[in-house]
Formats: C-alpha cells, structure tokens, sequence
C-alpha cells in the first residue's frame, strides 16, 4: 500500500520486506515503483536495515504497524464494517505488530462499545496473546515459525497499550486449523485470501470460540489479505481430501 501510495503522490518509496516474504507480494511492491531492501526475517534485521535506508536517503520511516497514521488508516476497516454491516457483534482480526487490531478496536470502541473486538494468532507467534494474559508487552522471543508470514512480527510500543485497553480477547490457533480454515474459504467462498487471513477465520471456527457468549451472533472476520505464491502451495497436499 505505502509503494502504490508513494507513487500516487510521485515520491521515492524503499520498501524493506523479509527475504521469505511471498514472491507475488515482493513483485507488486516492484511493479508499483518502490525499491525493495531485502532483510532477513526477523524483527531485529528489519529494524536495522530500515534505519540504515533511512540514514542513507535521509527518508522518513514510516513503521508498518507502530506508526501512529498507519493505526488512524487501519481505523477506516471498522468504519466500512459499521457502515455496511450495522448489526455486528463481533470483529476478529489477525494480530502482527498489532497496528490493524489497533486502529480497528479505536474507531470500534468510539462508535459501537458494545461491538466484541478480538484478535487471533498462529500458537506459533502469540506474542499478543502472552501480552494480554500477562498483562505486559511480551515480544516473541524468537523469530516465528508458522505458514501465517505477515503475522510473524511481535506487537509494539504503540500498539500494545491500545490492545490491552481495547481488544477484549486474543485466539489462538495451530499450523493445521490456519491451513484447514485457509483452505475452506478457497474452496467454499471461491475467494484467494493468504493463510494470515485464514488465522481469523481458524479462530470463529476453533472451540474456543465456543466460548463467546451466545448473544454474539454477527461475527465479522477481516480476511486481510491475498498475497499467495501459488507455485508454493505444497503443504496443500499435507492434508487428505
Ligand atoms: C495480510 C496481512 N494481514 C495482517 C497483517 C497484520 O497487521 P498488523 O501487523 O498491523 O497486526 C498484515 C501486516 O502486514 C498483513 O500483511
């Protein structure tokens, strides 16, 4: 978005993306114009390698999730759902650094209070959901494994004390029902969403859901995104029928 945006506005963008993020994503990234700096997959590289571009082109860094606008913009998903789905109970969104949860649970909170905000994760990269039970910001201790790519970072700074303030609960969900629930909506809503888009889904299926209560009836999921290398779907095969 902030490559497609850049050249909307005609500025020089670089945008830095894990070396395993998916081909297609690094393609459009190219395609809209930005340089991509490659990083190694971790938060630590890409923090290190962001200053250094900044340093170098004198940029401005503008965080993917921390960044205060970014969470203001994340806010206009939950205006669009009040707006055509005005009988919603129930917002579930996938959790990375927090910022979409973030924006999405302000702009709820304000408008609907009574409208449930809950995040969902991989097992694999619970950092939100360690934060919450925990009461503190808890970053993944180590780089997470799991097949959700764009969830793989740990909430931040910003975005920590809006979710422990905002979001009422965090689900979290195995490699198996991410591929399971990714593949349903493929299969059965013939639509190409991402396996982070699937953890939100993993999680209203779950049994833990069970638990909400049973007035929550009208549960929106934020399918987020759609990036899919399709020539890498091997863990298809992973699962019978
Ligand atoms: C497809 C997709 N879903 C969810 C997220 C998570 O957003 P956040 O990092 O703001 O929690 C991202 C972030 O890049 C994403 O690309």
């Amino acid at each position: 978005a902030l490559a497609w945006a850049a050249r909307a506005e005609g500025i020089p963008a670089y945008i830095v993306v894990p070396r395993t993020a998916p081909h297609c994503k690094q393609a459009a990234i190219r395609t809209y114009g930005a340089t991509l700096v490659p990083c190694e997959p971790s938060d630590k590289s890409r923090a290190e390698t962001a200053a250094r571009v900044v340093q170098e082109t004198g940029g401005v860094m503008v965080h993917p999730n921390q960044e205060l606008a970014v969470i203001a913009g994340q806010g206009t998903i939950a205006l669009e759902v009040l707006e055509e789905a005005p009988k919603v109970n129930a917002v579930v969104v996938p959790v990375g650094g927090g910022g979409m949860i973030a924006g999405i649970a302000v702009a709820i909170k304000a408008l609907r209070p009574d409208v449930k905000v809950f995040g969902a994760e991989p097992c694999n990269a619970d950092d939100c959901y360690q934060s919450k039970v925990r009461g503190e910001l808890t970053p993944n201790l180590h780089p997470p494994d799991t097949i959700a790519d764009a969830v793989k970072t740990s909430i931040g700074p910003n975005t920590w004390p809006i979710i422990r303030d905002w979001v009422d609960d965090v689900l979290t969900v195995s490699e198996e029902e991410i591929k399971q629930a990714t593949r349903l909506v493929w299969e059965r809503m013939k639509l190409l969403i991402e396996p982070t888009a699937g953890v939100g889904v993993a999680a209203v299926l779950s049994e833990q859901f069970q638990a909400v209560p049973r007035d929550v009836e009208n549960v929106c999921i934020v399918l987020c995104g759609g990036n899919v290398d399709l020539s890498s779907l091997t863990w298809l095969t992973d699962r019978p029928g």
